[in-house]
């Protein structure tokens, strides 16, 4: 048994603490200093001579090691929507950094509310060229998240053939750029139910392997869109929205299960989903400027820049992917419920 676990046992039992603490310093001594291979506080936790408890191990991110928050080795992920865009950078990032890692997207037209052009099965081989280049096992569904039969199919897939699934990430989805009187109802629907919906099938086809064996990772996507109103794209804001009250009930649900689920929240990406015209007109409209109906991706980033904290017009997809490996893995075991922004700190204007 390792001498922090020693270490932890007689301070939960209130004996032997004194012994298991000249352990567990011994042991972190051969790993470096206190601190370096062990806990970075590893006085006893006691109050009048009473223990305090603590997390379990299994709920705990463990002490400090180095690479922690990084390292998904071992790991298997699956990743909706990921035959491009940050989806595609979750799955190769995820890889990077040690998972085997399943690439699931429709590839192909999703609804007519969609303003992107359908990612194609080219797309997702790409996704699985990069993640296999990185030494790991990895594979292509195609699958559509509205159809929750399909889903329960890839987990039970997934399952059979890795052995197990640590990490869903819900990150398929479309968008709708359309005023809100003009909307057709497919405008509203479709985007509601691919997004929202098609997010919840996703939690409800994976989630039951996790509650089977007592641990996982849900990773959803939001949006800033989903924090305020947006001009023009109220079904995707009301999706995303929507995805966060899923995201919390989740979590509440799940976390006796020791499965965390977290909702990713990216400022404006580059990427199909965003880089449309009338995408970039209401960018520099959101700045209180006139624009016209198709200004250049430089007048777009010219105008936005300077209203973001770190002045860039918008990210990268790999800016967003480094954040979904940390609330993967074991260092974020007490992070769940929460929203977490990458967004060059749009957010820092929004409450
Ligand atoms: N790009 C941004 O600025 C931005 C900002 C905030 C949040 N997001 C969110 O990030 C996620 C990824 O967006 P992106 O910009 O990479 O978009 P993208 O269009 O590049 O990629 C989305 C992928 O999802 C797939 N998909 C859509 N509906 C599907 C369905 N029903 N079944 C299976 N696959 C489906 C598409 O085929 C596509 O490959 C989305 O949830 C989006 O809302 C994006």
């Amino acid at each position: 048994m390792p001498a922090y676990n020693i270490f932890r046992r007689g301070l939960l039992k209130g004996t032997a603490a004194a012994t298991a603490f000249a352990v567990f310093n011994q042991a972190a001594a051969q790993t470096g200093a206190a601190g370096k291979g062990g806990r970075s506080d590893p006085a006893p936790r006691e109050l009048h001579g009473q223990p305090v408890p603590e997390p379990p191990p299994e709920k705990s991110a463990g002490p400090i090691r180095p690479g922690r928050g990084s390292s998904l080795a071992g790991k298997v992920a699956v990743v909706t929507g990921a035959a491009r865009g940050i989806g595609r950078s979750i799955a190769v990032e995820m890889a990077a950094n040690g998972a085997d890692v399943v690439a699931l997207d429709i590839a192909g037209p999703v609804s007519t509310a969609s303003n992107a052009a359908p990612a194609t099965p080219e797309d997702l081989a790409e996704t699985v060229r990069q993640i296999m280049a990185y030494g790991r096992r990895g594979e292509s569904i195609r699958a559509d998240i509205r159809d929750i039969a399909a889903l329960r199919a890839a987990a039970d897939h997934v399952e059979q053939t890795y052995g197990k699934i640590d990490i869903v990430v819900a990150d398929a989805a479309i968008q709708r750029w359309k005023p809100l009187l003009e909307m057709e109802d497919a405008d509203w629907r479709d985007v509601i139910d691919n997004n929202l919906n098609g997010t919840a099938n996703t939690i409800r086809a994976f989630a039951p392997k996790m509650v089977a064996r007592k641990s996982g990772r849900i990773i959803v996507l939001s949006s800033m869109q989903g924090k305020h109103g947006t001009r023009d794209a109220a079904s995707y804001s009301a999706s995303k929205w929507g995805i966060l009250g899923l995201m919390k009930s989740a979590a509440l649900e799940l976390g006796q299960h020791n499965i965390t689920v977290n909702a990713l929240i990216p400022g404006l990406v580059d990427t199909a989903l965003t880089r449309y015209d009338a995408r970039l007109s209401e960018a520099i409209r959101e700045t209180g400027r006139e624009a016209s109906s198709s200004p250049t991706p430089q007048q777009a980033w010219d105008a936005r820049a300077p209203t973001v904290a770190l002045k860039v017009g918008w990210l990268q997809p790999d800016d967003i992917s480094p954040a979904a490996v940390f609330l993967a893995s074991d260092a974020a075991a007490m992070v769940t419920g929460a929203e977490y922004e990458v967004t060059a700190g749009d957010s820092a204007k929004d409450i």
